[in-house]
């Protein structure tokens, strides 16, 4: 499987890191090989060779100076969008950063992929949440995957639960944990951290957007309420369209006071049925200690979703990191050699 790289960033180097280190095992178990023909990015320079990049080398580079652009074979001198153009790839990994307002850069590699018939693997949340049905009809009517795992609950499979595991099953509303920053935020001032050490930390860890406002003012956990709203209750929401309220406001004492009252205080994103419609909210929340949510800690996420026939289905795993979002990644990947037979 031939692959361009778009965005090197956290992510993006965790990815490459995982199917150069699980090259055997993925070759073994899945008769999978994975060619890198062209990583691109907008800060650290674009590389192309049609035979395979080094895997090991780029990283060595981008730790060692924070760029590609000496990388030993390079044919340089090309934006992403002529990445895509140029190389001869089958799938498009796009991972570069989530703007919610506009959807680009990535709306626009997607669409260039799509339109050249190439499946398309993203975690970038801003294409999926403002433009997935035209995206979608688009990969459709091309025979290709658009497939976003990742953009919610990173590796955990969340949209897989919903779209492919609950199949045939009306799903009515959901209600979830799904940025881990905040979450990680919140459950660090419950041990005593202060907001701002506590962000500081999930900084470090990887899990805060390039912009943590758009975590603590909950535009994130929004993007991604958007997302399983559109992609599995057939909604048409826009990030707008979402009440939203983050943790910015939030203090130790509202943290004590949900504690005192039994439960936990968590950034909460749902939905729900309203007759015709889809109603989301994004807010803080105290929930009960016997709910699944209270027990998260860290960056866990986790979800709930309501279906017709099954009732409460729910998904608790990691929700945030490059590590974990490579694997969601992979996970994509892999469907689209089952599915497409790459
Ligand atoms: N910033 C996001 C989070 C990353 O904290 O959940 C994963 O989408």
């Amino acid at each position: 499987m031939r692959i361009v790289l778009i965005g090197f960033g956290t992510v993006g180097q965790s990815f490459v890191k995982l199917i150069d280190e699980g090259e055997d095992y993925l070759r073994n178990r899945y008769g999978l090989e994975f060619e890198l023909v062209a990583v691109s990015d907008i800060i650290k320079g674009s590389v192309m060779d049609p035979e395979g990049l080094d895997k090991a080398e780029l990283l060595k580079l981008v730790t060692k100076t924070g760029s590609i652009k000496s990388y030993s074979q390079n044919d340089s001198g090309f934006d992403s969008v002529e990445s895509i153009r140029k190389s001869d790839a089958d799938v498009v990994v796009e991972v570069s950063w989530t703007n919610l307002e506009t959807g680009e850069p990535g709306i626009t590699h997607i669409r260039e992929a799509l339109s050249l018939g190439k499946h398309v693997v993203t975690s970038n949340k801003g294409p999926i949440a403002l433009a997935y049905h035209e995206l979608n009809s688009l990969a459709k009517e091309k025979g290709v995957q658009l497939r976003y795992e990742c953009t919610v609950m990173s590796g955990t499979p969340a949209i897989i639960l919903g779209s492919e595991g609950l199949a045939g099953n009306k799903v009515m509303g959901f209600r979830g944990v799904l940025n881990g920053t905040t979450n990680f935020i919140l459950s660090r001032m419950e041990q005593g951290a202060t907001y701002e050490s506590a962000l500081k930390e999930a900084q470090g860890f990887g899990y805060a957007e390039v912009d943590p406002s758009a975590d603590v003012e909950g535009w994130d956990a929004v993007g991604k309420t958007v997302i399983l709203a559109n992609t599995l209750m057939g909604a048409r929401l826009k990030p707008l369209d979402v009440k939203r309220q983050g943790i910015t406001g939030i203090t130790v004492r509202d943290i004590e006071e949900s504690k005192k009252r039994g439960g936990a205080l968590r950034l909460v994103a749902e939905a729900w049925t309203e007759g015709s419609k889809v109603e989301a909210k994004v807010s803080p929340k105290t929930v009960d200690s016997r709910d699944p949510l209270a027990r998260l800690s860290g960056a866990l996420n986790a979800l709930t979703i309501t279906t017709e026939g099954l009732g409460d289905v729910t998904i608790i795993g990691k929700g945030a990191g490059g590590v974990e979002t490579g694997h969601g990644i992979i996970s994509d990947l892999i469907a689209i050699k089952r599915l497409s037979g790459h």
